[in-house]
């Protein structure tokens, strides 16, 4: 085989470990099997949980780490070849999808079914796709639960990240009043620009420094005295803790991550002292991700979430993942192949 044919530039990753085991390589260029199509991708989502499965430490919920391994659950491209009985007229179209734990999404090309892939919305970037795909999807799981109005307050820890961007953004466009965190004046321009995903939305944004203990002091001070009674909360830790004990009475808190390393902590006097409803919605079966799926691609497509995007080269996946690991990230991290 010449060098390049058949081929494919890909992160193979043959042992698990710190960022630098994620390794750029050629190898050989998948072809599609029944039922799959094969995407030249164009952008490539990384996940925190990416982190956790390249160091062997991923949850409980997912298969253990094969190796040696493509990582990569999302990505956005053009399809350029289709397995036995795919329609040929998906070829040199525009998709988006969650490959699911096979994982791949790191390379020039990936495999995945035909029946995962979503057409991107016209007017959306391959980027802003995958950035809405997977974690779109847990955006819109978050909000059901949430049930959110457009008369609240609700704070939402790690704003700067790639699902907190996205609640800010969904909460303001509904009219709400997002109290956005983040961590460190590095983090503050990402934050501030929430308030404009397509045209301005809505609601009202109040953007604050997580990392300066005064933060809940300035919060009621920017709400006249208002609390806020949603919180929506993927950090955790002190943060997550100073929110609740900020709530108003009748609250929600729906709890789907813990980006500090620890469960904010709630306990059931903080529950029955202001009749706090928590909710979890992860780590049980939900009932239709593909639904929660389009419903993610619509909101960006009509501009009420255009996620901000943190691009690196596909050579750089092992940066991509430091960044994320030492919460330098800014908007939804994606690799460009
Ligand atoms: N994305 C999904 O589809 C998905 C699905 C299920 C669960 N989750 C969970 O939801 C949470 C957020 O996910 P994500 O995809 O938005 O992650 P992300 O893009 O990595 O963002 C996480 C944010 O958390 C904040 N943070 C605060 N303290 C941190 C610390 N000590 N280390 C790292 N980050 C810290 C950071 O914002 P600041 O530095 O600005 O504070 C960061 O931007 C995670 O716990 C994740 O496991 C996500």
């Amino acid at each position: 085989m010449s060098a390049g044919e058949g081929t494919m530039r890909a992160i193979v990753q043959r042992e698990l470990g710190a960022p630098d085991v994620l390794v750029l390589e050629r190898i050989p260029r998948p072809d599609p099997g029944e039922g799959e199509v094969r995407v030249r991708v164009a952008a490539a989502g990384v996940h925190a949980v990416d982190t956790d499965l390249r160091r062997g430490e991923g949850p409980a919920s997912m298969p253990e780490t094969r190796l040696p391994m493509t990582p990569g659950r999302e990505i956005a491209g053009t399809v350029d070849a289709v397995g036995a009985g795919v329609d040929g007229d998906l070829l040199g179209t525009s998709v988006v999808a969650h490959v699911g734990f096979r994982s791949g999404g790191y390379a020039e090309y990936a495999l995945v079914a035909a029946s995962a892939l979503h057409p991107v919305p016209d007017g959306v970037t391959f980027a802003q796709a995958v950035a809405s795909i997977g974690t779109g999807r847990t955006a819109q799981l978050v909000l059901d639960a949430a049930g959110m109005a457009p008369t609240e307050i609700v704070v939402i820890p790690g704003a700067s990240g790639g699902l907190g961007s996205q609640l800010a953004q969904l909460a303001l466009s509904i009219g709400a009043t997002a109290v956005a965190l983040y961590g460190g004046e590095s983090k503050r321009a990402v934050v501030e620009q929430l308030a404009r995903a397509e045209a301005p939305l809505p609601g009202r944004l109040v953007a604050l420094d997580a990392t300066d203990d005064s933060w809940p002091a300035l919060m009621a001070a920017a709400l006249d005295g208002d609390a806020p009674s949603l919180l929506l909360d993927g950090v955790g830790g002190p943060t997550a803790r100073a929110a609740v004990e900020s709530l108003a009475r009748g609250a929600r808190v729906v709890i789907f991550g813990w980006s500090s390393g620890a469960v904010v902590r709630i306990d059931t006097e903080d529950i029955v002292a202001r009749s706090l409803t928590v909710t979890v919605p992860l780590g049980r079966p939900i009932a239709d991700l593909r639904a929660l799926e389009s419903r993610a691609l619509t909101a960006t497509a009509e501009g009420r979430a255009r996620p901000p995007v943190d691009e690196y080269p596909l050579a750089d996946a092992a940066a991509a993942h430091a960044a994320i690991e030492q919460r330098r990230q800014r908007g939804k991290v994606v690799l460009a192949p």
